[in-house]
């Protein structure tokens, strides 16, 4: 077999530097090489080609590349993304582009899972002109969350407890010249959820995250902490589904146990999902080295 080379772009930050070493290495002994840090904003575009330039390499084709793994900011710009997609048209990439950019909107996520059969909260998407909608489905839910479609680390969402609540908000959200309103049910819930990972269909971990006690989000950003939690097969097997459903290699599915309904449900499925920082290893959060096998056998095979 001719000699094999991927492109690899994966966060330095917690422990991310270490996990790069170990999947360079590890591919190394299978014979595939790595070019590292390959970011796309250091790329540029020519004809039938898009060359990198980085500090050691001058105008690698990346078109040329037998895969791409990109796992580093989940907040990309425009040039990244559009990149992303172009590359993603002449070489396999990890996760594709297509289910990237899909996790990477809540509503579209949401969408396809319920079209899935999965469930996840109930939600409600409308024009920004039809304010009225969201007049409607709050008399309905009594509690719901404004949510970005684009957001993360909990930023932006916005509990809306009732009527006057809405009325209050709706000036601000009228300023912000959004395209549209998305709304979801507020889930009765304990203020904590799952984050399950699955790589290529399989399950590889399940942690707790708990809001502290003044939020109800359970976003480390947002104040809330890590802590372990094992998964039953019930939410392995949702996570697995979500996955599926939303066509990504590598997920990390966040789920949270609805107390009235008594169902588990998806929030969301994060396209990178953090490895454990060394801090969390600490603790006892032993599924790196899990995650970095399925990784490199996911890529082997993709490459072979
Ligand atoms: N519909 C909901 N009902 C109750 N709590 C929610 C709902 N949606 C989100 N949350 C809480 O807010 C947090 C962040 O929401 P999420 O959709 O995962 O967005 P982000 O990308 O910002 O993490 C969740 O972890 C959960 O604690
Ligand atoms: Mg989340």
């Amino acid at each position: 077999m001719s000699e094999r080379k991927i492109g690899m772009w994966l966060y330095s930050n917690g422990g991310g530097d270490k996990i790069q070493k170990k999947i360079i290495k590890k591919l190394k002994d299978r014979g595939i090489d790595t070019l590292n840090n390959i970011n796309l904003r250091n790329a540029i575009a020519r004809n039938g080609h898009i060359l990198f330039h980085g500090d050691e390499n001058r105008g690698e084709k990346l078109d040329k590349l037998d895969l791409m793994f990109s796992y580093n900011a989940g907040e990309q710009t425009q040039y990244q993304m559009y990149l992303y997609q172009a590359l993603n048209r002449v070489i396999p990439m990890i996760n594709s582009y297509d289910s990237f950019a899909l996790t990477e909107d809540k509503f579209h996520t949401s969408f396809v899972l319920r079209n899935a059969g999965i469930k996840t909260a109930d939600y409600k998407l409308c024009h920004r002109d039809d304010g009225h909608e969201l007049k409607k489905i709050i008399k309905k839910w009594d509690k719901m969350v404004y949510k970005p479609t684009d957001g993360w680390g909990g930023v932006g969402l916005t509990k809306i407890e009732n009527e006057a609540n809405l009325d209050m908000l709706m000036p601000f959200l009228n300023q912000m010249d959004l395209r549209y309103f998305y709304v979801e049910k507020f889930i009765d819930y304990d203020n904590t959820d799952f984050r399950v990972d699955v790589v290529d269909g399989e399950f590889v971990s399940c942690y707790g995250r708990k809001a502290s006690g003044t939020d109800w989000r359970t976003n480390v950003t947002s104040g809330g902490s890590v802590f372990m939690r094992e998964a039953n097969d019930e939410i392995i097997k949702v996570a697995i589904d979500a996955c599926k459903a939303t066509g990504v290699d590598i997920g990390g599915v966040d789920i949270i146990y609805d107390r009235e309904k008594e169902e588990y449900i998806v929030l969301e499925v994060n396209g990178i999902p953090a490895f454990a920082t060394p801090e969390q290893e600490k603790m006892g959060l032993d599924f790196n080295s899990k995650k970095i096998d399925l990784i490199v056998d996911l890529i082997d095979r993709k490459t072979s």
